[in-house]
């Protein structure tokens, strides 16, 4: 179908490609995947709903599936993430995508459903916090009249239950066959895998999931090194406050948060740290970093940021207290962790695109950043290519195992074999100058593995 797409502006595309062309020499991952497996096609015949950050990064990913025979059609999960330009250019490439920066929800969710629009519909789903999934899901059980389960925030159930009937009225019968066809999903982050082990845990997930965001060289590198890039990126691309000897508060200290709170104490920050789970909490002490609760530093501190994945860490009564013009931003999956909505009864002023002043009713203002969305795709461009490569050649290996091997794999949540976790973290060796050491037989046995790997044992923690 021509013009099978929505994008800001298709004459974007050219500026799109030279990233694309740019970013592609910083992906070796997907590359390498696509010299191993392009001849092969692998993935020919899985027509695979896309609902993912529509970054220049995804687009080297998009490209990849295209180039392993998959047909691709693809949403944001996020409505500030999108890269216009990147839409754009996938879209001259003849791929549907659908995916504006700054769309409304109501939007999101008519374009996720979009993307499910394949003529002979979908049978795979690469999901980044489990919308497209949630979507299938929560449609199904409202044709077979049960009662849709809770979503992040009331606001967003309404516009999801909206979107849920105006197609139930549509196509009757649509959601289950939907579900029915799809062979497996593979999921990005650790939201969305945290939903696929809930579904699993109720007996509600009915096709086999793989937990990308738990390969080590997903969790351990994207979520942490790369929000040591990004996080402050988007704040001085928000703001441009001065970082150095501002004091910041990083609610969480898992993967997330160590990037976060490295990130800040990279740009000069004196960083604080609030944790619930006492290893993360001890693990933050002993980086170096003070840990006390919120609620001890929130009249001083200068920046905010969550990173939980976690519901009302910052509420209201904390922000009725913060100083003015403190900054606050959230990079953890979902808007719920700052309670934005507490907040729609006051002043807002406007700065730029994904910049809002809020003015507090003591008179203090504060900053907030992508209305509480994920702040580094919203305010700047997420992670840099390099580190999305691992993440996406991780997704890459989880498409082709569900589309060739599905029928292998219960309806539950997988995580790929260590061998390949290895595999993936090889391929982005040479890419840095990394020269690895060989090991003899003999060294090998005295340490009970095979001289080629996999080189730790299951419980390794990395
Ligand atoms: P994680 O589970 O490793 O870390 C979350 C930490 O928050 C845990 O240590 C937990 O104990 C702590 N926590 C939970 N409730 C808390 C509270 N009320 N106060 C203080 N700490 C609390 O998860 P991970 O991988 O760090 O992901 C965090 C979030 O970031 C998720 O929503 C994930 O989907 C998202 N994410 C975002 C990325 C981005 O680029 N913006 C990249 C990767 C993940």
């Amino acid at each position: 179908m021509a013009n099978d797409y929505i994008v800001k502006d298709i004459n974007l595309a050219g500026y799109g490609r030279k990233e694309l062309d740019i970013a592609e020499t910083e992906m070796p991952g997907l590359m390498a995947l696509r010299e191993e497996y392009g001849a092969a096609k692998p993935l020919r015949g899985a027509r695979i709903v896309g609902s993912l950050h529509m970054t220049i990064q995804t687009g080297v990913l998009i490209e990849t599936l295209t180039a392993l025979g998959a047909d691709v059609r693809w949403a944001s999960c996020n409505i500030f993430s999108t890269q216009d330009h990147a839409a754009a250019a996938i879209a001259e490439a003849g791929v549907p995508v659908f995916a504006i920066k700054g769309q409304t929800l109501k939007e999101h969710w008519d374009y996720l459903d979009k993307s499910f629009l394949f003529e002979e519909g979908p049978n795979m789903i690469l999901d980044d916090g489990g919308d497209a999934t949630l979507y299938i899901l929560l449609g199904a059980r409202a044709e077979a009249g049960e009662e849709i389960i809770p979503v992040p925030t009331s606001e967003e159930e309404d516009v999801i239950k909206a979107q849920i009937k105006k197609r139930m009225k549509a196509s009757p019968g649509w959601f289950t066959k939907m579900r029915d066809q799809i062979k497996g999903v593979s999921e990005e982050t650790t939201t969305g895998v945290n939903r696929l082990y809930q579904l699993k845990r109720d007996g509600h997930l009915p096709f086999p999931a793989i937990n990308v965001n738990d390969s080590v060289t997903k969790s351990k590198f994207d979520n942490k090194y790369g929000c040591k890039e990004s996080l402050v990126d988007g704040i001085r691309r928000a703001t441009d406050t001065m970082m150095a000897g501002k004091v910041a508060v990083v609610m969480g200290y898992g993967d997330v948060g160590k990037g976060s709170a490295a990130s800040l104490k990279g740009a000069g920050a004196r960083v604080i740290v609030t944790e619930v789970d006492p290893i993360c909490a001890l693990q933050a002490a002993m980086d170096g970093f003070q840990v006390t609760t919120l609620e001890d530093v929130v009249s001083t501190a200068d920046i905010f940021v969550t990173t939980t994945g976690n519901k009302d860490v910052i509420r209201i009564e904390h922000m009725r207290e913060m100083k003015d013009m403190a900054i606050i931003g959230n990079i953890g999956h979902f808007d719920n962790e700052i309670q934005v909505a507490a907040l729609k009864n006051h002043k807002w002023t406007n700065i730029k695109e994904q910049v809002d002043m809020i003015e507090m009713p003591n008179g203090n203002r504060l900053i907030l950043l992508s209305e509480g969305r994920l702040l580094n795709l919203g305010n700047a461009t997420g992670h840099p290519s390099f580190v999305m490569s691992a993440s996406f050649t991780n997704q890459v290996l989880a498409q082709i195992e569900l589309w060739t091997k599905g029928d292998q794999y219960k309806n539950d949540v997988y995580i790929l074999p260590k061998h390949l976790d290895e595999k993936v973290a090889r391929l982005h060796l040479d890419r840095i100058g990394v020269k690895l050491t060989q090991m003899n037989a003999e060294q090998a046995a005295y340490i009970g593995v095979k001289p080629e790997g996999p080189f730790k044992p299951e419980h390794y923690r990395y």
